[in-house]
């Protein structure tokens, strides 16, 4: 049991080697030497992460201390909270995984009594809850358009999960 958990481990590096290698060009922003293998293996097919945090101070310390686990089943979008001042100071950050219904309410809204704003925004995919939407422009549901509609390439896959590793060390790091 213990080897075979070994073998697939070491697979997995074998194909983000493999991957790095072959995509050199195109992604030398990204520092390879951040990028550890994922040592879990995905709970569900199409299964994703967001950035999770319950009324954090600022969008960094959102990232930078959020949960680290996957979302659930019933759930296919990330969302984000943002409260602040009329002078665009920030209140508090709120970020977690959502289902469609929840997404509805994006868009930014003016509290009455305190006159500070709160704007709400969805995005699909890994880890995508990173910025905070701070006017109509970026308070908006993001669907990708092509998401699963195929099953992406291997290789796309890999790339994506090294992406989105180098966007959480970016971010959260
Ligand atoms: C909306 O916010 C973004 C990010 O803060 C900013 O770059 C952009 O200029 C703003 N757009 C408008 C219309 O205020």
């Amino acid at each position: 049991m213990a080897s075979f958990t070994t073998l697939r481990a070491t697979a997995t590096v074998h194909l983000l080697a493999l991957v790095a290698i072959s995509n050199l060009v195109k992604t030398d922003y990204i520092n390879f030497y951040n990028i550890r293998p994922p040592v879990e293996a995905t709970p569900f097919p199409k299964s994703f992460k967001c950035f999770t945090c319950d009324q954090a101070h600022d969008n960094y310390n959102c990232n930078r201390w959020a949960e680290d686990t996957w979302c659930p089943q019933n759930t296919q979008f990330c969302m984000t909270v943002h409260h602040f001042t009329s002078h665009g100071k920030t209140k508090s950050v709120t970020k977690r995984c959502a289902a469609r219904e929840d997404c509805y309410m994006v868009g930014c809204r003016r509290h009455r009594d305190t006159s500070h704003m709160e704007c709400v925004s969805c995005c699909e995919g890994m880890i995508c809850n990173i910025e905070v939407p701070t006017n109509y422009t970026n308070a908006v549901f993001a669907k990708r358009q092509t998401v699963y509609s195929s099953a992406p390439p291997q290789r796309t896959r890999a790339l994506l999960t090294i992406a989105s590793l180098g966007l959480s060390r970016l971010f959260a790091g």
